[in-house]
């Protein structure tokens, strides 16, 4: 029952980059991830903060000069209060919110490592490219077209690092190989870069 709640409630919340398909795809990556690791998780959190971990992105939670995943720890009792979700899971759906982004250490719980690395490879492959082109002239993180391909080269670069368990690598090795592709042909098209 709560789960139909939160689907609704996270409707409003489209954004071609962190709206309801991402939510939706890094929950069902999150729990592939533990089905790889043979990890025994608790899916009710995974699913309640893989709809709730971005909405601090969005209007009316978004604050200026305040993370994201801050703004969202700070709304999401109030929200999972109104839904009926268990309340002994609120600390761990908080957990797994403030560890969830590429640039946080998890902590050592296993829900946490297996989001943050299903939201990491959300930012990567053919899916991260498509992401990041989406958002182009329309966030601070891409301005324009070069912007946005130089993000992705240093996704490229960088991500791998941020990943902790061996079914992430893995998954992130075929994902590194799209990108790698993707930037050498767009290389060769625009003389590096030089035509974009
Ligand atoms: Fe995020
Ligand atoms: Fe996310």
């Amino acid at each position: 029952m709560w789960k139909s709640k939160l689907l609704e409630f996270v409707k409003p919340f489209t954004h071609p980059a962190w709206g309801i398909t991402h939510f939706q795809r890094v929950y069902e990556l999150a729990i592939k991830l533990a089905e790889k690791q043979n990890l025994d998780v608790d899916s009710d959190s995974l699913f309640a903060a893989a709809y709730l971990h971005d909405i601090g992105a969005f209007e009316p939670y978004r604050q200026k000069g305040k993370d994201h995943s801050d703004v969202a720890i700070e709304n999401c009792s109030e929200i999972l209060l109104s839904i009926n979700f268990p309340k002994d899971k609120n600390d761990l759906v908080k957990d797994i919110i403030r560890c969830h982004m590429f640039y946080v250490k998890p902590s050592d719980i296993k829900e946490s490592i297996i989001f943050h690395d299903a939201d990491t490879l959300d930012f990567m492959g053919t899916i991260g490219i498509s992401r990041i082109l989406a958002i182009v002239g329309k966030e601070d993180w891409t301005p324009d077209l070069k912007s946005a391909i130089f993000l992705i080269q240093k996704f490229h670069d960088e991500l791998p690092l941020e990943l902790y368990t061996a079914a992430a690598k893995e998954i992130c090795n075929e994902r590194m190989f799209e990108m790698k592709d993707f930037l050498a042909k767009l290389s060769q098209q625009t003389n590096n870069f030089e035509l974009i």
